[in-house]
């Protein structure tokens, strides 16, 4: 089954927004297979965004997702990838569609509330950069027949 790494960032667990989002993933048909609160290192920060180490933003980009709690969850689902990102909006939350997690709540780029993994490659590497295997917990949702 497919799965996709998502992360409230520090600005979503401030505001009070982790049941919010949840709730929204949830309500899709999305089972939840890994959760954890935790604060960011620098290295970690650093490697899951990696590809932007270039770009005028990085440094404050890492200073922010290491300034407080961060929530990192792994979503299993067919099609979770891309409908995630749906669920998540567009980069800016100005340009993000109402109804979207950042449409619906975000107004600046560099507090956009949450991270959602690209591809499903991407996926598969930032779970195991995030997650240990045995902080994953497969089941099956009793629903699934219902949704599927
Ligand atoms: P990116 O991977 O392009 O977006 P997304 O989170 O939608 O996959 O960028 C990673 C994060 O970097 C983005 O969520 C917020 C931050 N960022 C900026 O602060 N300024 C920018 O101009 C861009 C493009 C991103």
């Amino acid at each position: 089954m497919e799965r996709t790494f998502i992360a409230i960032k520090p600005d979503g667990v401030q505001r009070g927004l982790v049941g919010e989002i949840i709730r929204r993933l949830e309500n899709k048909g999305f089972t939840l297979v890994g959760l954890k609160l935790m604060n960011v290192s620098k290295d970690l920060a650093e490697q899951h965004y990696g590809v932007h180490k270039e770009r005028p933003f990085f440094p404050s980009l890492i200073k922010f997702i290491t300034s407080g709690p961060v929530v990192a969850m792994v979503w299993e689902g067919d099609g979770v990838v891309a409908s995630a990102r749906k669920i998540i909006g567009a980069t800016n939350p100005l340009s993000a569609e109402p109804g979207t997690i950042r449409g619906d709540f975000g107004v600046s780029v560099g507090r956009n509330l949450i991270h959602g993994s690209d591809a499903i490659e991407t996926a598969q590497n930032e779970i195991e950069l995030w997650f240990k295997e045995d902080e994953l917990a497969a089941w099956k949702p009793t629903l699934t027949p219902w949704l599927y």
